[in-house]
């Protein structure tokens, strides 16, 4: 896995989820100490989900927010779409009595679904992920219904001279936890560079403007670690 800090590509990055999927959700608790479940309930916690409303997980991996709508109200219609087979098969099976969850093995920036058809656009931690992240954003403005919400958590790179040092201090060791975990520190060398390499929240807020999005507005979380991008779709 050369030039690791720079190339964004899809066939890199699935290669570093297909080295992951099977210990993924037990790296995410322990490299994030349990933090994760919590940022992805706020997440959840500070939309409005109406019970008809068609929701899309975009980046769904193993189906964390797909798992947290389901207990909010279990009667959406949910798209989980997720490019890597593996993660998104990887516990399928607790999915299999929802008819209502719908899983896509597709790409953000080519979602396989109609304009104007999706209330709510999720995406937690896919979209530092998405290689054409400037795609992909227009096509989360298209499948959207006017009046639809785009939401997104993401990591960030924070600016607060004490978080940042913990922070610097924290990604050199995840990649140590990747070895011990998973005999492989190279997909979390991956993980915590792709975060380092990211866009700022300001950047992002920009990219939605220019995809047809209004009122965005940010929520940050832990001290702007991780920031919440809330974007609309309003009618003309
Ligand atoms: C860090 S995981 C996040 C999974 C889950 N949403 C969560 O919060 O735990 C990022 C996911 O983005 C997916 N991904 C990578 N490239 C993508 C793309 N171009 N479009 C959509 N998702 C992509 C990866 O396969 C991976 O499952």
């Amino acid at each position: 896995m050369k030039n690791i800090h720079h190339v964004k590509n899809t066939k890199l990055v699935n290669e570093v989820f297909d080295n992951v999927y099977q210990n993924y959700d037990l790296m995410n608790d322990i490299m994030s100490m349990g933090t994760h479940r919590v940022w992805k309930k706020q997440f959840i916690d500070s939309i409005e989900v109406d019970k008809n409303q068609s929701i899309i997980d975009m980046s769904s991996g193993t189906g964390d927010i797909t798992k947290l709508i389901l207990k909010k109200s279990d009667h959406n219609t949910i798209y989980r779409v997720e490019p890597n087979f593996n993660m998104i098969n990887n516990n399928i099976r607790e999915f299999i009595n929802y008819k209502n969850v719908k899983n896509i093995c597709a790409f953000a920036e080519s979602v396989p679904l109609k304009d104007n058809s999706i209330d709510l656009y999720l995406i937690s931690f896919g979209l530092r992920n998405i290689s054409k992240i400037d795609t992909g954003l227009k096509e989360a403005f298209r499948v959207l219904k006017k009046g639809g919400g785009f939401v997104c958590l993401e990591f960030y790179n924070v600016d607060q001279p004490i978080l940042k040092n913990l922070y610097s201090i924290y990604s050199k060791a995840i990649p140590l936890f990747g070895k011990i975990f998973n005999q492989n520190s190279k997909p979390y060398e991956y993980l915590t560079k792709s975060i380092s390499d990211f866009h700022s929240k300001e950047e992002i807020s920009n990219k939605l403007s220019e995809s047809g999005f209004k009122n965005i507005s940010i929520k940050n979380i832990f001290g702007g670690i991780a920031a919440i991008h809330y974007a609309w779709k309003l009618n003309d």
